[in-house]
């Protein structure tokens, strides 16, 4: 039976991973053999010197920032599209984001706009991957080593895509990487920094070693969730148990799933306690390995499915598709068209069993957080506005995606006929 009822994402959380964290939560091993089993296996596969394993991605970010002496007076080109986490956490370490724009179909840093906002205090620049698709790293490159600018590569959306054949992460100066439960990969939190260069992988290895093991009971909720996750988007569970919730939701002017995934949009006055609670723990590392192991299958079933996508939605009328830098392999994290009537279309969608997000990066270029950063972006404004997420994730099959091909379609010939 097919209920044509679509998910908009599916953990890549297992069974298999549910058990491992049963049986290291119960029995925790000692932790730094797992941990560096997971680091080396990890810098492998991206192809670089070294990993070291951080509790969040801003952390990791952070800890870049501080390895590379990059401090007050200094200033970092952002994306103005991006995670309202790192701007933040920017500012967190005395640095000045400076907000350049990104291009309007491939969400990513636009390279023209990055040169534009170079000034001699620009220490670094953050090509963000986001959702999926690789920036254009040969151009970003070039202009950070004639300005002589680090490049720190943020692979929060983007673990395992490649651009021109390598892995994104292995072309700047240091990248990091984030595995919360929505990712591509899971380690029931925690995140990872990659970097050839020796100093900064040992300051910052220095840094995590001094601080307090990571709760284990943190990496428990999340095992639970991440089951819970995979149990609801089943496609015999979903229909009947998740999606009736989200519609209800819905209709109270609720997102059950944005207001549990989401978290509030703050300024760090001071870098939070919880940060040295940070020491990664066997059962990340265990779970890590086994995801990791998976991840390149998991991010070709995306591909294929963004790749129908991208031939299925090309031509809908009033619809915009997304457009990726020459080189890029993207690994479709989100498939994200722009509607002028984008809430129009949301709510055509839930009717037709798909469930679409608005998604959480925001246009910090112009956003009540950082009001003396204000350096306005078109395009990251324009996509605040109008950019949809439709499901791409890996567990579509075949119908699933003619239904949502059918579903796009329709909706969108029925909001053009409706004023
Ligand atoms: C593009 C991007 N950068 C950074 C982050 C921050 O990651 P973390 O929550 O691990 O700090 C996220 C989180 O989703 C993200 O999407």
């Amino acid at each position: 039976m097919y209920f044509g009822r679509i998910p908009r994402f599916s953990p890549s959380f297992s069974l298999k991973d549910a058990l491992t964290s049963a049986r290291l939560i119960a029995h925790p091993p000692e932790d730094a053999p797992k941990v560096q089993e997971f680091e080396r296996t990890f810098a492998r596969f991206i192809g670089v010197k070294h990993a070291v394993m951080t509790p969040s991605a801003r952390y990791a970010f952070y800890l870049i920032l501080k390895a590379h002496g990059i401090g007050p007076g200094d200033e970092v080109v952002i994306p103005g599209l991006t995670y309202f986490a790192i701007p933040s956490i920017a500012v967190t370490a005395g640095v000045t984001p400076v907000f350049a724009d990104v291009g309007l179909r491939s969400h990513v840093l636009d390279p023209a706009a990055f040169e534009a906002a170079i000034t001699p205090n620009t220490r670094a620049v953050v090509p963000t991957h986001l959702y999926g698709t690789p920036c254009d790293l040969d151009r970003i490159c070039s202009i950070a080593r004639r300005h002589g600018i680090k490049v720190i590569e943020d692979c929060a959306q983007s673990t395992g895509a490649r651009y021109k054949g390598l892995r994104v992460g292995s072309f700047g100066d240091a990248a990091y990487y984030t595995f919360g439960l929505t990712k591509n990969m899971t380690t029931l939190t925690g995140a990872m920094v990659t970097t050839d260069d020796d100093d900064v992988a040992e300051r910052i290895r220095a840094t995590i070693d001094a601080g307090a093991p990571a709760p284990l009971a943190r990496a428990r909720k999340e095992a639970i969730t991440g089951l819970a996750m995979k149990v609801a988007t089943h496609p015999l569970v979903y229909p009947l148990t998740l999606h009736p919730v989200i519609v209800l939701g819905n209709k109270l002017g609720d997102d059950p799933i944005h207001d549990r995934f989401g978290e509030p949009e703050v300024l760090y006055a001071e870098l939070p306690k919880s940060f040295q609670q940070n020491r990664p723990r066997a059962v990340q590392a265990a779970v890590g390995l086994q995801q990791l192991a998976r991840v390149d299958g998991l991010n070709a079933s995306r591909a294929r499915n963004g790749r129908f996508l991208d031939d299925h939605l090309a031509n809908v009328p009033n619809l915009t598709v997304p457009e990726y830098p020459e080189g890029a392999e993207p690994i479709y994290m989100s498939f994200v068209v722009h509607h002028e009537r984008r809430d129009d279309l949301m709510a055509a969608l839930r009717k037709r069993g798909v469930d679409t997000t608005t998604g959480y990066m925001n246009d910090c270029s112009d956003h009540p957080l950082f009001p003396k950063f204000r350096r306005p972006c078109a395009n990251a404004a324009e996509i605040k506005r109008t950019q949809l997420h439709v499901p791409v994730h890996p567990s579509l099959d075949e119908r699933d995606l003619a239904h949502m091909v059918e579903a796009v379609r329709s909706a969108c010939l029925e909001i053009g006929r409706t004023p």
